[in-house]
């Protein structure tokens, strides 16, 4: 059993790893989260001491903390080339299919991490599952207008690929919680999710569904801190 402790310390190997494959003059997409916040400490760490790059990040928070670090930014409206983005993840698959949007951060995350040369993800060992669902519910970000229609339709094709289950608006403070895009967030939680990829297609064809936190064939490299020592898993394909 590991202790949150050991699970942070587990999150800033990974991260620290993950920092290693930056290069100089690099554009590098900054995630969001409690692992991110590793790679974005790291990455500052060696700004300070020399390494030019260009940050992208996918939330106020890691924009914020990047600052502090003197991590220079790209701003929202150039047309960034970037060449590897670095983020966490609320669970990955044998294949390397992730959830993600714990952090409520999923549609900048998918954006960077679609716009990136290299995407690698850094996880404690604990976000390794057999099969995506179960422990974690499926963030979906979905448009305010409307959203309870977008729930029924989202609730049907749930029904449709058989995993049925339930779905919570996401609130904080009592409020419904808004995404910095404005949106919501419908957390779908099933036992399974057997077909990522086709889920994800059918989902994001929803009118309404901004986009979902299944991120299917887009990881690279996967670093996984375990209580053995840092795995390094790359895709077989992209
Ligand atoms: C935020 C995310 C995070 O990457 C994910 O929630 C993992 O967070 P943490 O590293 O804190 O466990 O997708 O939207």
């Amino acid at each position: 059993m590991t202790t949150p402790q050991q699970a942070e310390q587990l999150k800033r190997q990974a991260a620290e790893a993950a920092v290693g494959y930056v290069r100089h003059g690099q554009i590098v997409g900054l995630g969001t989260g409690s692992t991110a916040r590793h790679v974005v400490l790291a990455l500052g760490e060696k700004v300070r001491a020399g390494l030019a790059i260009k940050g992208v990040p996918t939330s106020t928070e890691t924009a914020e903390l990047a600052k502090s670090q003197g991590i220079a930014l790209l701003n929202h409206d150039e047309a960034w080339q970037i060449d590897v983005a670095i983020d966490g993840a609320d669970q990955v698959d044998p294949q390397l299919n992730l959830i993600k949007g714990g952090g409520g951060a999923l549609l900048r995350e998918k954006i960077v991490a679609a716009a990136a040369r290299q995407f690698i993800v850094v996880v404690d060992a604990s976000k390794r599952v057999p099969v995506l669902g179960g422990t974690f519910p499926l963030p979906i970000e979905v448009a305010v207008f409307g959203w309870r229609s977008t729930e029924r339709q989202i609730q049907a094709v749930s029904d449709a690929f058989g995993y049925g289950g339930t779905i919570l608006l996401r609130e904080k403070g009592g409020q419904p919680f808004k995404t910095e895009a404005g949106h919501y967030i419908l957390d779908l939680h099933v036992a399974r999710i057997d077909d990522p990829a086709g889920f994800e297609a059918r989902l994001n064809a929803i009118p309404g569904v901004v986009e979902t936190g299944l991120f299917v064939g887009r990881t690279d490299i996967l670093i996984a801190g375990t209580q053995q020592g840092i795995e390094v898993r790359q895709a077989e394909r992209r």
